[in-house]
């Protein structure tokens, strides 16, 4: 095959390529079906597993635009360069110029590359505000021919996960933020209520669920109470990007259906 090795062409907190050796096991016997990921972020794990039809989804617009203009061919015509200026003129051009789809992809993927630590943040008024980066040395992809015959049979949307119209033989695999009860406000938005309101939805479905979240007791008691196996796992976790040291978290893959 020539797509295998397909890397994320995007730098995405959460991404889950760690994972796909776990998630093959469980995908291989199902490979037929059409996956759908509801947080499909990074797009670690569809380039991974590599469905022949697959349903991706994510509520970030940006995200979603990108990869439709993969899918279309995404030629890049801008000025790429590690350099601050540069960066806020194009962050600016992002922000408040009328632009067509293909160049706010453009522009989407110079940001992710060249701001602070591979953030994706907006403000209230929707106005992305990550700051200049701190990398010494950054590879710009120029050429993304690669992406536009794998991901062209795949469905992108840019939903609520709940928004989603699944079919009762789907394989879904859902990576949603983490559930994380210490801090102040709501990864993302995603609050415990979202937290739970998702369980409700995934054990609902018929088909195989396959479902990873930070294994916090609140989150495993969930799952378990919905008649989910639950299996514990160590994840890699970048902790801090200044002294590159990593930390590992007890990671839950939560499944049903199978
Ligand atoms: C942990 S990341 C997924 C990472 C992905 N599995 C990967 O390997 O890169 C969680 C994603 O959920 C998305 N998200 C947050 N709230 C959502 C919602 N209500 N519905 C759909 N997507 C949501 C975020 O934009 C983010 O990309």
């Amino acid at each position: 095959m020539t797509d295998a090795g397909l890397r994320p062409p995007l730098k995405w907190a959460g991404g889950k390529r760690w994972l796909l050796p776990e998630l093959q096991k469980r995908w291989k016997p199902h490979a037929s079906r059409r996956l759908v990921e509801p947080f499909c972020g990074g797009l670690a794990v569809a380039l991974g597993l590599q469905p022949k039809q697959a349903l991706l989804n994510d509520i970030n617009p940006a995200l979603i635009n990108f990869y439709q203009q993969l899918q279309r061919g995404l030629t890049m015509t801008i000025a790429m360069a590690n350099d601050e200026s540069l960066y806020y003129q194009h962050r600016q051009s992002f922000n408040n110029q009328s632009l067509t789809d293909a160049d706010r992809a453009q522009l989407f993927y110079y940001l992710n590359r060249t701001g602070y630590n591979g953030l994706c943040r907006f403000n209230k008024s929707g106005a992305y505000n990550v700051p200049f980066g701190r990398y010494k040395t950054i590879y710009y992809q120029t050429d993304f021919s690669a992406y536009s015959p794998v991901l062209s049979d795949w469905q992108f949307t840019q939903l609520d996960f709940e928004a989603l119209t699944t079919r009762p033989t789907d394989f879904i695999y859902a990576d949603p933020p983490y559930d994380v009860p210490f801090r102040q406000y709501a990864q993302q938005g995603f609050d415990w209520q979202d937290q739970e309101r998702l369980a409700l939805w995934l054990s609902k479905h018929p088909g195989p669920v396959v479902l990873s979240n930070q294994a916090t007791d609140r989150i495993c008691r969930l799952y378990r109470q919905l008649g989910f196996r639950l299996r514990y796992l160590q994840a890699p976790r970048r902790i801090s990007c200044k002294t590159a040291s990593r930390k590992t978290v007890k990671e839950v893959l939560a499944v049903r259906g199978f």
